[in-house]
């Protein structure tokens, strides 16, 4: 048994769409448990250094606007093997790929828009909570 921590993110689409408390019913129902949370807004250069991986991709410039457009939920989940049960429950980035049931299929509108985030490994939920709780 892993009981590990991951990063989750409630994106400001998800915010807008005043589905935060079906998003955590959804962790609750599947044994996460939300250990801290937080609201907050991400300022520009936040969101550089959070998705600094992608500052080379064609889409870098519209998600800047997009994660900066309102407040987000920040959520530290924990569970037993939390990270690939977040990205379970979230789904494939693309909602039209995503499974139906998870959290993308049934919320996000586009790739962009989809909804939430959560860390895809051990080594980026330890560096993702330390950029917001550390
Ligand atoms: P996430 O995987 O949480 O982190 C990177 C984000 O960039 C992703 O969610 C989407 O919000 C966005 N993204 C990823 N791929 C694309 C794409 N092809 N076009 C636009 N936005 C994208």
């Amino acid at each position: 048994m892993t009981i590990e921590q991951t990063l989750s993110i409630i994106k400001p689409d998800g915010v807008r769409k005043k589905i935060i408390g079906e998003i955590q019913k959804r962790f609750k129902d599947a044994g996460l448990t939300v250990i801290k949370a937080k609201m907050t807004v991400f300022t520009i250069a936040d969101a550089h250094r959070f998705y600094s991986i992608h500052k080379d991709k064609p889409f870098f410039n519209d998600l800047l606007t997009y994660i900066t457009s309102g407040p987000v939920m920040v959520q530290v989940l924990e569970g037993e093997n939390a990270i690939e049960l977040n990205r379970k429950l979230m789904g494939a980035t693309n909602p039209e790929e995503a499974e139906k049931g998870t959290i993308r299929s049934d919320f996000a509108s586009s790739i962009e828009e989809n909804v939430v985030h959560g860390s895809d490994g051990p080594d980026t939920a330890r560096t993702e909570i330390e950029f917001f709780f550390g």
